[in-house]
């Protein structure tokens, strides 16, 4: 779907890659509704943006199902429709062996990654159908389809984002309703401390050597491959190639990412 002139809900827009998304998709020429659990994040966006009324916020915190599903009438209130969502809110776990990680930590993160996402599409699904044209977007990761040490249950919560997502791709076949599901790879956001985890040279950036890619970067291919119609979005280098390494050779394409992330577990 073309965003030039759509209105789309980003979760996870205070921060990082959902802010880039906002960010680019008003420089499209779309009308955005920013959503985060975090005020002053999505204050900074705002600021960033300087899009006058073309820009909206929402504080919602994605696992909140009550107030997800009286998100969409909020924003036919304010803009008249609702023509697009892009689930990018997600956090990941700390990063320790599953016989390590607790419950509390599973919860929240099967909470937020896999719940927050069923809420938004199941809330906005109603009235994306209702549309001419309409788009749900969610943003998975290279971990949700090869396991990166120290991240069993975060990879899991997006492998079920993925397959819930191609599902609807499949049932809305032959309907206005287009479905994206992104793969990133590494991109450099401050994903690690905004979970509230400690990692020993840290995740996505500070003293690792892994390449990353940049938030604004994953923004422009996200929405490039959305109004393209992609189903399947890989961004970064390193998501392409562990995409095709991993349907070829899924076993040593295993092998080579515990050898690289294995440090991290200590
Ligand atoms: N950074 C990476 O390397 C990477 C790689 C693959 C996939 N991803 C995925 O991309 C998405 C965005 O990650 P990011 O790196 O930009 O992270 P980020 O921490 O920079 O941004 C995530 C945003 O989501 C918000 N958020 C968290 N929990 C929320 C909740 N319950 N309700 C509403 N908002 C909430 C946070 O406040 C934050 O602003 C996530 O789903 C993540 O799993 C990131």
């Amino acid at each position: 779907m073309k965003v030039n002139g759509k209105i789309i809900a980003v979760t996870g827009g205070g921060d990082g890659i959902g802010r880039q998304v906002v960010l680019e998709l008003l420089r499209r020429g779309a009308r955005v509704v920013a959503v985060d659990i975090r005020q002053d994040a999505l204050d900074a966006t705002v600021d960033l943006a300087g899009a006058g009324d073309r820009l909206t916020t929402a504080v919602v915190d994605v696992t909140d199902r009550d107030a997800v599903a009286a998100l969409p009438g909020r924003i036919e209130d304010d803009h008249g429709a609702v023509d697009g969502v892009i689930n990018v809110a997600g956090i990941i776990q700390p990063f320790v062996r599953l016989a390590d990680l607790d419950w509390e930590a599973i919860q929240r993160v099967v909470d937020v990654n896999l719940w927050g996402t069923l809420h938004v599409v199941k809330a906005f699904l109603p009235h994306l159908q209702k549309r001419p044209a309409a788009h749900v977007v969610t943003v998975s990761s290279m971990g949700g389809f090869l396991p990166v040490p120290g991240q069993a249950v975060y990879g899991a919560t997006k492998a079920a984002v993925r397959l819930m997502t191609e599902a609807l791709y499949a049932e809305t076949m032959g309907t206005p309703v287009e479905v994206s599901v992104v793969f990133p790879g590494a991109v450099s956001t401050d994903i690690t401390s905004n979970s509230g985890v400690d990692v020993p040279g840290g995740a996505t950036g500070g003293s690792s050597r892994m390449p990353t890619t940049s938030p604004e970067d994953a923004a422009s291919t996200i929405l490039d491959g959305m109004e393209e119609g992609d189903l399947h979005i890989y961004v970064g280098k390193d998501a392409k190639l562990m995409g095709v390494a991993n349907r070829v050779a899924p076993r040593r394409s295993i092998h080579l990412i515990q050898r690289q992330m294995r440090k991290l577990l200590g």
